[in-house]
């Protein structure tokens, strides 16, 4: 993928305040410090097109950005740090889900795995509401570069254990070492592809009945 523009768009909380849903668009939802803004800055080779912060929990919008004037790549708010206030917390669930279940022009979500950190319970949520909704799933397993590669297998485990997700769904990923990197965009481009095969598949019916 060349990346010639990278362009925030807009955040929003609520449907109403979503851009149009021209462009086909990958969302990135993860525990809050799991490292989704770092993803999106190394995938479109930029240093700070999305805030990265050592204060996990400042994320709490939905943020909207244009990549080539093609396709749009979405940062979720994140989830699970203790010291986000309760009131916050609780917008967490209906604020991802209402996004997840509305948005039609969503072609995949990239869920991410710390991989020193055993998956907790929103993060199950998270990949139950992708497959009720059917949602396309790319999991990515972060900061890979925090564990030596003899340690690594030993670590995944438990991602495995928790997600029921085979090893090779998931691609290992650094944001420091950029690892990963191409096979993240690999499949991401897939994602989007599949919009333009799949379009208007669904005007046309399978059988006459529709017809009659
Ligand atoms: P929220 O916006 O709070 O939900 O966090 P986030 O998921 O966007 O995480 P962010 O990208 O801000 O990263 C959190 C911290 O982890 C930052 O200090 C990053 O520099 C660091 N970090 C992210 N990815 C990696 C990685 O692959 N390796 C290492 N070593 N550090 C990383
Ligand atoms: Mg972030």
């Amino acid at each position: 993928m060349i990346i010639k523009s990278a362009d925030f768009v807009k955040s929003a909380t609520r449907p109403a305040h979503y851009p149009e849903a021209e462009l086909p668009e990958v969302a990135f939802a993860g525990r809050s410090n799991v490292g989704k803004s770092s993803l999106i800055n190394v995938l479109v080779n930029r240093k700070a097109l999305v805030r990265t912060s050592s204060t996990p929990g400042r994320t709490q919008l939905i943020n909207f950005f244009s990549i080539n004037g093609t396709f749009h790549l979405v940062d979720l708010p994140g989830y699970g740090f203790a010291q986000v206030p309760l009131a916050v917390k609780k917008e967490w669930g209906p604020m991802v889900r209402t996004y997840l279940e509305s948005r039609t022009s969503l072609k995949a979500v990239v869920i991410l795995f710390d991989i020193r950190r055993v998956p907790r319970e929103e993060d199950l949520q998270l990949l139950d509401w992708l497959e009720e909704f059917e949602i396309p799933t790319i999991p990515v397993i972060t900061k890979a570069d925090k564990i030596g590669r003899g340690q690594r297998d030993r670590q995944i485990k438990p991602i495995l254990e928790a997600t029921g997700l085979p090893l090779d769904a998931f691609t290992l990923f650094s944001a420091t070492t950029r690892e990963g990197r191409d096979e993240v965009w690999q499949r991401l481009e897939a994602a989007l592809e599949e919009d333009a095969s799949g379009a208007g598949s669904d005007d046309f019916p399978a059988t006459g009945e529709d017809f009659a």
